[in-house]
C-alpha cells in the first residue's frame, strides 16, 4: 500500500505514507518557521499538557494572517484554551449528547439507502460524490437545521478552501500562499454569512434544531453572541463533513486493497468497527493539528522556545513504530488500537461518536448491497491535495 501513495497523488510531504520514518520525532523547519512533531509519545505529551501547548495558535500568528479573518477567535472551540474552552464545550456537549447521536441511526440508514439507490440504477459509483460526501453533509445540515439542499454551496466553498497543496509557512510569505489564504478566508466568509442568516432567523423563529439550541444557550447566565454561534456552527459544518467523507472513502479503499480483510468484514460485520479504527490510524483524515508553546519547554530531546507554533502530525504519530508494531501494515485486528486520529485530551473530537456511527451504518449497507464492489483499475482514486489532510476526493468503484 505504501508504494501506491505516489500513484494516488497523495501529497509528497506525507512521507510516513511511503514507509519512511522521520529523522527525529521533533524537528524545527526553517522553511515554515514551525516545529514539526511526528512521534507518538511526543504527541500524547503535547495533547495531555494544554497549559504548555496552547490551542490558541492565533496568538502567535503573523499579523498578516490574523487581520485577514474577521472575528477568528470567538466561539472557535478548537482554538480555545481553558477555562473558556471548558464552558463552551460543556454547553455544546449538552446539545450533542450520546442519545442525540444514537437516535440518528435510522436516519443515517435511510439516507444511505436513498443515495445508493441512485448509484445502483446507474450501475456505476463514484463513492465520494454518491455517498461519502452527501451523507455526512446532509446529517450535519439537518442537525444544525440548515437546508441540506444547499450542500452544493458548502461544497463549492469548502473545495476551494482545500485547494492549496503547498505547506503553509510563517516565515516565507509567497504571493502564492497569500493568494491561497485570501481564497480560503473569502470562502470562510461565504459560509459565515450564510450561517449568520440562519442563526438570526432562529432568534426570531425558534425550531427544533442545534442552531436554535445554540442561539438560546447560556454560559454563566449569558447568551452566546451571534459571532460565537456562527463560528461554532461553522466548525461543526466543516468538521462534520469533510473528515467523515474521508473516513468513508479511506476505509473502502483500505479494504479493497486488502482482499483478505474485505472478505473477513463481509463475512462478519462485527469486525467492521475494528476496520474503521484501523483505517483512521492507517490513513488519518486530519493529518495535522496546531499548537503554540506558552513557555520554553523540552520535547523529544529538543528545546522549544515559548510562543512557537507546532504542527502535530497525528497521522505520522499513528505510524510510529515505538507505539504500533508493523505500523505500515493495515491490520484491522489490532487490539488495542490507541490511534490519535480524533486527537486526545480536552479537545478530543466532539463528533467522534457521530463519525463512527456514520461509518459503521453506511459501510454496512454499502457492503450488503454490493457484493462485488471493487476499485476500477482504469480510474485510480484521487486524494485531497492539502498536506494537512489524507483522504480520497474521488473513488470510482465497479459494482459488478
Ligand atoms: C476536534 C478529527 C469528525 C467536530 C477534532 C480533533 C481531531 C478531529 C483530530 C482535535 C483537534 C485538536 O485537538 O486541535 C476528526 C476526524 C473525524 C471527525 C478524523 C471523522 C473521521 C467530526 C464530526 C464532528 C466533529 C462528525 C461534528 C459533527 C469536532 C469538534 C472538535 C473536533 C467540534 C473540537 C473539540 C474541542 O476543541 O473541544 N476532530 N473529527 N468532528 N471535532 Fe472532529
Amino acid at each position: 500500500m505504501t508504494n501506491v501513495a505516489d500513484t494516488w497523488g497523495i501529497n509528497p510531504q506525507q512521507f510516513w505514507l511511503r514507509g519512511q520514518r522521520p529523522e527525529r520525532p521533533v524537528a524545527f523547519d526553517p522553511a515554515t518557521g514551525m516545529w514539526n512533531v511526528y512521534g507518538y509519545p511526543e504527541t500524547v505529551h503535547i495533547l495531555g499538557n494544554p497549559a504548555t501547548f496552547s490551542s490558541d495558535t492565533l496568538r502567535v500568528m503573523p499579523e498578516s494572517i490574523v487581520r485577514r479573518g474577521k472575528d477568528l477567535r470567538e466561539g472557535n472551540l478548537v482554538q480555545m484554551d481553558e477555562p473558556d474552552h471548558r464552558k463552551l464545550r460543556r454547553l455544546v456537549s449538552e446539545a450533542f449528547t450520546p442519545k442525540v447521536v444514537a437516535d440518528l441511526e435510522p436516519r443515517i440508514a435511510a439516507l444511505t439507502h436513498e443515495l445508493l439507490d441512485v448509484a445502483a440504477q446507474r450501475g456505476r459509483m463514484e463513492l465520494v460524490a454518491d455517498l461519502a460526501y452527501p451523507l455526512p453533509v446532509i446529517v450535519i445540515a439537518e442537525l444544525l437545521g440548515v437546508p441540506s439542499s444547499d450542500r452544493h454551496l458548502f461544497k463549492q466553498w469548502v473545495d476551494k478552501m482545500l485547494e492549496y497543496s503547498g505547506q503553509f509557512s510563517l516565515v516565507k510569505q509567497s504571493a502564492e500562499q497569500d493568494r491561497a489564504m485570501d481564497v480560503a478566508f473569502e470562502q470562510r466568509q461565504h459560509l459565515l454569512d450564510y450561517l449568520e442568516g440562519h442563526a438570526k432567523e432562529r432568534l426570531q423563529r425558534p425550531r427544533e434544531d442545534l442552531l436554535t439550541k445554540l442561539v438560546q444557550a447560556e454560559v454563566d447566565g449569558e447568551r452566546l453572541t451571534t459571532t460565537e454561534v456562527v463560528n461554532f456552527a461553522n466548525i461543526l459544518l466543516l468538521a462534520g463533513h469533510i473528515t467523515t467523507t474521508m473516513l468513508l472513502g479511506n476505509t473502502v479503499l483500505c479494504l479493497d486493497a486488502h482482499p483478505e480483510h474485505m472478505a473477513r468484514v463481509r463475512a462478519d460485520r462485527r469486525t467492521l468497527p475494528g476496520a474503521i479504527e484501523e483505517s483512521l490510524r492507517f490513513l488519518s483524515p486530519f493529518a495535522a493539528i496546531g499548537r503554540a508553546t506558552t513557555v520554553e519547554t523540552e520535547l523529544g530531546g529538543e528545546r522549544i522556545p515559548a510562543d512557537k507554533v507546532l504542527m502535530v502530525w497525528i497521522a505520522a504519530a499513528n505510524r510510529d513504530e515505538r507505539q504500533f508494531a508493523r505500523p505500515d501494515e493495515f491490520d484491522p485486528t489490532r487490539d488495542p488500537n490507541p490511534h490519535v486520529a480524533f486527537g486526545r485530551g480536552i479537545h478530543f473530537c466532539l463528533g467522534a461518536p457521530l463519525a463512527r456511527l456514520e461509518g459503521r451504518v453506511a459501510l454496512d449497507i454499502l457492503l450488503d448491497r454490493f457484493p462485488e464492489l471493487r476499485t476500477d483499475p482504469d480510474e485510480p482514486p484521487q486524494f485531497i491535495p492539502s498536506p494537512n489532510m489524507t483522504g480520497v476526493r474521488k473513488l470510482p468503484l465497479l459494482l459488478a
